[in-house]
């Protein structure tokens, strides 16, 4: 699946993240001791208004590098538009969202590249930095440490009812403010009170990524799924059978390392559900804790949900109660 993980272009002694540990950007570095954090991100719509879109895009972009614990410094766009078919008033307002978004960031768009493309996309390569104490992997989880997170689920549903028509419209302008809102007080929150490991939870939903920490980290997770913070609507829209093909796709993989008891099938696609833009998955010192939810809290982050613990024993699976 990685098949460059250990090519020669994949290598060098500056190199602290790279493709090798599937974490969320790649980490050089600097000779001044600082280490740059580099990722990219773009996608097809996943709401109808262009300056929602671009909104989403730019803070689903940003959060690969706080979740690494950074601070994002430049943005290039990437533009993929199918100008015969939409209008260019259009894509004005996509970017005028985007741009609004990297200034809420602190972040200088610097440049970028647009093509013609039958189907719309947008997003952007971000660059940021973080001092090498505050850099966190998905590498770090430690047993005996909680799992919070700081976002409600359920977007990639949400959005698969929008396209469908069948979303009540309170539940789609919260999932709008859910996936457009930034991680930066969440990444301020971790930095403060210190934590071992954190992931954003993006396209291979929740589980997904809890598994891909927990195989970096070589540890097992146990989740409450009650404690498992929900966007309203989303379990009703589940029980449906409203569930995009990702998340479908995702809850395949996950069921290989995941023992789901005796869960329903809506809880279940939930929990794999994937997210456009989602919070923070983080694993925190259970001494720890409650400080990171205060702080979590007083930034204001959608959720601060203690969502469960890192376990020693069956490494890389996770166990719902
Ligand atoms: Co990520
Ligand atoms: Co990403």
């Amino acid at each position: 699946m990685r098949p460059l993980h250990n090519h020669p272009t994949t290598l060098h002694p500056d190199l602290v993240v790279g493709l090798s540990s599937g974490d969320d950007a790649g980490v050089l570095r600097l000779p001044d001791g600082r280490l740059m954090v580099q990722t990219v991100d773009y996608f097809t719509p996943v709401v109808d208004e262009p300056g929602d879109w671009g909104r989403i895009a730019a803070a689903n972009a940003l959060s690969d590098i706080y979740a690494m614990g950074g601070t994002p410094s430049t943005a290039l766009q990437l533009i993929g538009w199918p100008r015969d078919k939409l209008s260019f008033d259009l894509l004005g307002e996509v970017i005028l969202g985007g741009v609004a978004k990297l200034q809420e960031a602190g972040c200088l768009l610097i440049g970028g590249h647009s093509i013609d493309d039958p189907e719309p996309k947008y997003g952007f390569a971000v660059t940021g930095f973080v001092e090498p104490d505050q850099l966190t992997t998905n590498g770090g989880a430690r047993p005996g440490d909680r799992l919070v997170l700081t976002k409600p689920i359920g977007t990639g549903i949400i959005s698969t009812a929008i396209k469908n028509g069948r979303a009540e419209p309170n539940v789609i302008a919260e999932a709008i403010e859910v996936m457009a809102g930034l991680n930066a007080g969440a990444a301020r929150a971790m930095a403060v009170v210190g934590v071992h490991a954190a992931t954003d939870v993006t396209g291979f939903g929740l589980f997904g990524h809890l598994g891909e920490m927990l195989v970096a980290s070589g540890v097992g997770a146990i989740i409450e799924h009650r404690s498992v913070p929900l966007i309203e609507g989303v379990r009703q829209l589940a029980n449906a059978g409203v569930v995009p093909g990702g998340t479908g796709r995702n809850l395949i993989a996950v069921e290989r390392f995941t023992d789901f008891g005796d869960l329903d099938a809506a809880d279940r696609l939930i929990l794999a559900d994937a997210q456009t833009s989602g919070g923070l998955l983080i694993s925190v010192a259970a001494a720890k804790t409650l400080e990171l939810v205060e702080a979590l809290t007083a930034e204001n982050t959608r959720a601060a949900a203690i969502i469960g613990d890192i376990v020693e024993d069956r490494p890389g699976t996770i166990a719902v109660w």
